[in-house]
């Protein structure tokens, strides 16, 4: 994929579904008593692994463009799949559907691609251990692929390590089958989907600072669901807004949960000129439009209880701290580090390269924006949310065109990225 240096970004645009709700409610759907009916499904890689794996264990979804209509089987309904189960590229998946499967009387072999098989899954492996199941890496490395012998389940009290919703709501979903309350600790809040939405299924979820504690359910209602436009997405637009020249957008039907909204915060106190408007709720979810125009932009520090609102936006959040005025340190984001790629290392060669001063430190960056970028070739890693910050600095970036290795693995969350993004171009600069 290449792009050059656009002459301003005009016009609105619609981002698609939120990929973490998308997921959960094929989740919670198929483990619902009836049909959930799901508006604005993601229809993207990731999403669709979730969707694969529950068909092969007999739940029945019927996908028209972004309308799905799941079969719930119950919390105890599902059939042992006869291959093992494939994840792909999705955390979400492997994570969320573990928690699940440790409540299944039956076995099941749960696999990846090559970047998932390299995530850390002792982070799941040892709460839904402690809570009675028998959960192993297959390579004996802690990573993907696990096998789950699932049963017999216990109540328990976790501190998790790492501020993570795919931890997090593992050990919730696995709460639902347990013999008494769960309750799980984080060190800062991450995402509250899953909560919301088993709130919204008649289960019992109580939250208290940093803790949550779920009580085992009988049965899930089934939802209709409308799910939210994308915040990771919609953040491409928002950086290209502010960034690109001449620009003056309208991102349309945006969630802003605030456990996912912190880009927003961050891109204020840079100096953004947005404004945040016709809130309404979809999904039980707060939804709003955001405008932006271009905007010139000044440093700042990230790190702290935010990095878990904003931690897939951070690729973003690093390129306009590139095109900032001033130094920007971003710090406690060594979760970075082990997402679709090392997303810290892959950054800071990738904004290297298009030009920025870019130093990696362990746990984040430490950028000295100001120096203007120059076109360039940048290798994504097969990691989308790296190849869609980058199609944002090809639009700024001067002298000569980005290339992008590996654009389309963003399939994995954004099929329509770069049509989107081209339809908001104005005529070219010569
Ligand atoms: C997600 C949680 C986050 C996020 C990922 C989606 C989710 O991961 O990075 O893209 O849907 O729960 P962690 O829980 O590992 O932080």
């Amino acid at each position: 994929m290449k792009l050059s240096r656009s002459a301003g970004l005009h016009g609105t645009v619609t981002v698609p579904g939120d990929k973490s709700v998308s997921h959960r409610a094929l989740l919670l759907g198929a483990l619902s008593e009836g049909t959930t009916h799901i508006h604005g499904f993601l229809s993207s890689a990731d999403c669709l692994s979730t969707l694969r794996c529950l068909s092969q264990m007999g739940v029945s979804i019927r996908r028209e463009g972004s309308e799905v209509t799941v079969v719930g089987v119950g919390l105890r309904g599902l059939k042992a799949p006869r291959k093992p189960l494939d994840a792909g590229n999705s955390g979400t998946t492997m994570r969320l559907l573990s928690g699940i499967l440790a409540g299944q009387d039956f076995p099941v072999t749960i696999g990846g691609d090559a970047s998932l098989s390299r995530r850390p899954m002792k982070r799941i492996m040892a709460p839904l251990a402690a809570m009675g199941c028998d959960i192993t890496s297959q390579k004996g490395n802690d990573c993907a692929p696990l096998v789950i012998r699932g049963g017999k389940l216990h109540g328990i009290s976790w501190k998790t390590p790492v501020a993570s919703a795919q931890v997090k709501s593992a050990i919730l979903l696995a709460g639902l089958f347990a013999d008494g309350p769960t309750t799980v600790t984080e060190p800062a809040l991450s995402r509250d989907h899953t909560e919301r939405m088993l709130s919204a299924c008649g289960v019992s979820v109580s939250q208290e600072g940093t803790s949550v504690t779920i009580q085992p359910a009988a049965s899930l209602q089934p939802q209709d669901i409308t799910v939210p436009g994308d915040i990771s997405s919609a953040a491409y637009f928002l950086a290209a807004g502010l960034l690109v020249p001449g620009s003056d957008i309208l991102i349309k039907n945006v969630g802003i949960n605030p456990t996912r909204a912190g880009i927003l915060q961050v891109a204020e106190r840079m100096g953004a000129d947005l404004t945040v408007e016709s809130f309404t709720l979809a999904g039980g979810e707060p939804v709003a439009d955001i405008r932006v125009r271009t905007s010139a932009l000044h440093a700042t520090e990230v790190g702290g209880a935010e990095i878990p609102t904003l931690i897939d936006e951070l690729p973003v959040i690093a390129l306009m701290a590139a095109c900032a005025e001033g130094t920007t340190v971003i710090r406690d984001a060594a979760e970075l580090r082990v997402k679709e790629s090392d997303r810290i290392a892959v950054l800071a060669e990738g904004l290297s390269r298009l030009g920025a001063r870019v130093t990696a430190t362990e746990d984040g960056f430490i950028i000295e924006g100001g120096k203007p970028l120059k076109g360039a070739v940048v290798n994504s890693y097969g990691d989308h949310r790296a190849a869609m910050t980058f199609a944002v600095a090809g639009l700024v970036a001067g002298i000569r065109e980005t290339q992008i290795l590996d654009a389309q693995c963003v399939n994995i969350s954004y099929p329509s990225f770069f049509d989107d993004l081209h339809a908001l171009e104005v005529s070219k600069e010569q």
